[in-house]
């Protein structure tokens, strides 16, 4: 029995270990914000916080959870209002959206360490999230103007 918080909520899982995080939230928790991209830590569609730290749930056990917290996009702010999730809006950031819940989640990583990121730091951070759409800068300027109003 593996014992974890997902958004606050204390959860125990009584399957494979080894199955990735990534299907425990999606498919036995039915948070679908996440998203399946490559699967191979590669794209960064899947991120998540894992005890604060952005993880790819793809490629990490539901095993290594065990005893910590997982925050999702749905638990990144009750109410959506996350600052990232609001210059978001208000900068009109995503295409088709598929990349955007790993942007976001990466992103809010990174303002925890970082509040105030120049542009290399946003870049050192933000270059394994791929944007097929190619949302790039409206990313970066969204995660500039958060950074002002967090
Ligand atoms: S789906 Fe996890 S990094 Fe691409
Ligand atoms: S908005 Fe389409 S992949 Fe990023």
């Amino acid at each position: 029995m593996i014992k974890l918080r997902i958004n606050g909520q204390e959860k125990q899982y009584d399957g494979d270990g080894e199955m990735p995080l990534l299907w425990y939230l999606r498919d036995e928790l039915g948070l679908t914000g996440t998203k399946f991209g490559c699967g191979i830590a590669a794209c960064g569609a899947c991120t998540v916080h894992l005890e604060g730290e952005a993880v790819r749930s793809c490629q990490t056990p539901v095993s290594a959870a065990e005893g910590m917290s997982v925050t999702t996009i749905e638990g990144l702010d009750p109410e959506g209002d996350h600052p990232l999730q609001k210059a978001w809006r208000a900068q009109a950031v995503p295409q088709c959206g598929y990349c955007q819940t790993g942007q976001i989640m990466q992103a809010a990583a990174l303002l925890k360490q970082t509040p105030n990121p120049t542009d290399e730091d946003i870049d050192s951070v933000m270059w394994g999230n791929i944007c097929r759409c190619g949302t790039y800068t409206r990313i970066r300027s969204a995660i500039r103007a958060a950074a002002k109003e967090a």
